[in-house]
């Protein structure tokens, strides 16, 4: 299949989170399987700059015409850079310096930029264009950032063999939808009659994600209880009318990881090696962590870390809360994370409080994450929501212990037959039998400790090294996902072909 991706992140080029990985994991995944992929995305100053750029060529100039209003059209222009990122997989970027040669990507120092609606208008519209002239056979576009895209191709654009061209839209994370004043409709380039609920509108505002899910063949969010939890009012944001009407065409695919760039056997950042057929080195991994960190380690041990950005999605604020708890549970603590400030803060004090037993840096630091990871027996997930998840999923690449708030890719990515609705017949001789990890609910710091004193529990039987081998050795590649989202992408191609 020939396949376009319209994306605002794509690593290594660019990415502010989990966004970036998961359009790459997927995009390398299906260029692997020998589909032809091509990724499109804003060439941000950052991502021609990065190392990660291949060598780009010229494709030519682009330009997008836009009317704001009667008799008052303006222009944008640019042009195109293509190259090759890896094996099947194609990047071109849309350099349109007007908009994105800019110091961030969204904004600078924590703010948002003024005219991102214009910016990803300006993405979705390229990207259409780019479809139409490049024909692929299906579009797949991720996120409010790409959900234009779909809603050109279906509307404005949709003639001739470009009616064969099928569409996905991916839902990364609901909560950003790329909300715009009804104004900017017009620089959407989108007729004024596609304005209303079962459209893009949503509660009197352009809803640029509305764009996709209202016209996508298929809509695909990032794990299967994530795509349940979006049609409820609590996760649907204003939109979950949108999606149970079209839950028909509504699937849920969890993500893989990059299990070469995430692998303990390999990994350069770690004091020793380790795999699940010789797990040693996890040993010496942890030894050399609380060495380093400067924490003491009162027996029987636990070594509880956190890592990711202090955003409320995350729930931080849930785990500062259980800290204490967990100090007097026995454990020690060694948490990395970057984000809001006043959260920072908390957490400093917290360190201040428990010297040598609660250690915690604000910062993005890659290796020193994957040192916390192999170091660490328990790996918190608290999130409020989350779509999908990395984090767990990293932690049991590492072989450690993932506990977690029971909610959307967090339930489909670990087994605990603790937890009700995973629990089968053979579970009840052993639940630690089975067990990928720990799932806790509802959100509170109580039953957070809780069910890191399971894990607790679990070590002092002696049993822990085996659940951690059990995780080390299971399948969190991008394999499986990737033939899902073939079987997904066959049938949309396969029904789109039949419209023409
Ligand atoms: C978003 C979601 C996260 C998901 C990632 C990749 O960052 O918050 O849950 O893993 O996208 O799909």
């Amino acid at each position: 299949m020939k396949i376009l991706f319209s994306s605002s992140e794509l690593a290594p080029l660019c990415q502010s989170g989990g966004l970036g990985d998961a359009v790459s994991g997927l995009a390398r995944a299906l260029g692997a399987a020998g589909h032809e992929v091509t990724c499109i995305i804003p060439a941000y100053r950052s991502a021609l700059r990065s190392h990660g750029c291949p060598r780009l060529i010229d494709r030519g100039p682009m330009t997008l015409r836009f009317r704001p209003d009667e008799g008052l059209p303006f222009e944008l222009s640019g042009r195109l850079l293509a190259g090759s990122l890896f094996p099947g997989v194609e990047v071109v970027l849309v350099d349109i310096p007007q908009l994105y040669d800019r110091p961030g990507i969204y904004g600078e120092a924590g703010g948002s930029y003024g005219d991102n609606g214009l910016r990803f208008i300006a993405l979705g519209r390229a990207a259409a264009y780019y479809a139409e002239a490049h024909q692929p056979d299906v579009v797949v576009a991720h996120d409010w950032h790409a959900g234009l895209t779909v809603a050109a191709l279906r509307t404005s654009l949709d003639r001739g063999p470009t009616r064969a061209i099928g569409t996905v839209q991916v839902v990364h994370n609901n909560a950003h939808q790329g909300r715009l004043p009804a104004s900017c409709l017009a620089l959407s380039g989108l007729a004024r009659d596609l304005f209303h609920k079962d459209g893009v509108e949503s509660w009197g505002e352009l809803n640029l994600l509305k764009c996709g899910l209202a016209f996508a063949d298929r809509i695909v969010a990032v794990s299967p209880t994530y795509a349940k939890e979006v049609q409820t009012a609590a996760f649907g944001e204003g939109l979950d009318g949108m999606y149970r009407g079209r839950s028909h065409r509504l699937r849920g695919v969890v993500n893989g990881i990059d299990t070469a760039r995430f692998d303990p056997s390999t990994d350069l950042a770690l004091a020793a090696p380790y795999s699940s057929r010789d797990p040693a080195g996890k040993r010496i991994c942890r030894e050399r962590l609380l060495q380093d960190l400067h924490l003491d380690e009162p027996p029987p041990g636990m070594l509880v870390t956190g890592i990711g950005r202090l955003a409320e999605q995350k729930g931080w604020d849930v785990l500062l809360v259980a800290i204490d708890g967990l100090v007097k549970l026995g454990c020690t603590i060694a948490l990395l994370g970057d984000g809001d400030a006043d959260l920072a803060r908390q957490l400093r004090d917290k360190m201040a409080a428990h010297p040598r037993r609660v250690w915690f840096r604000s910062a993005f630091d890659e290796g020193l994450s994957r040192r916390l990871y192999a170091g660490a027996d328990v790996v918190l997930v608290p999130s409020r929501f989350e779509p999908c998840g990395l984090v767990q999923l990293i932690g049991q690449r590492y072989g450690t212990v993932p506990v977690a708030h029971a909610t959307g890719g967090l339930v489909d990515t670990i087994r605990d037959p603790y937890f009700a609705p995973h629990k089968r017949a053979d579970d009840v001789v052993d639940p630690w039998g089975t067990a990928t990890g720990c799932l806790f609910s509802p959100l509170t710091a109580k039953d957070l400790v809780e069910a890191v004193a399971r894990v607790a529990a679990l070590g002092q039987t002696g049993r822990l090294p085996d659940v951690q081998r059990r995780l080390m050795a299971l399948d969190v590649s991008w394999d499986e996902p990737a033939q899902s989202w073939e079987a997904i992408l066959t049938e949309v191609v396969s029904e789109a072909r039949a419209r023409w």
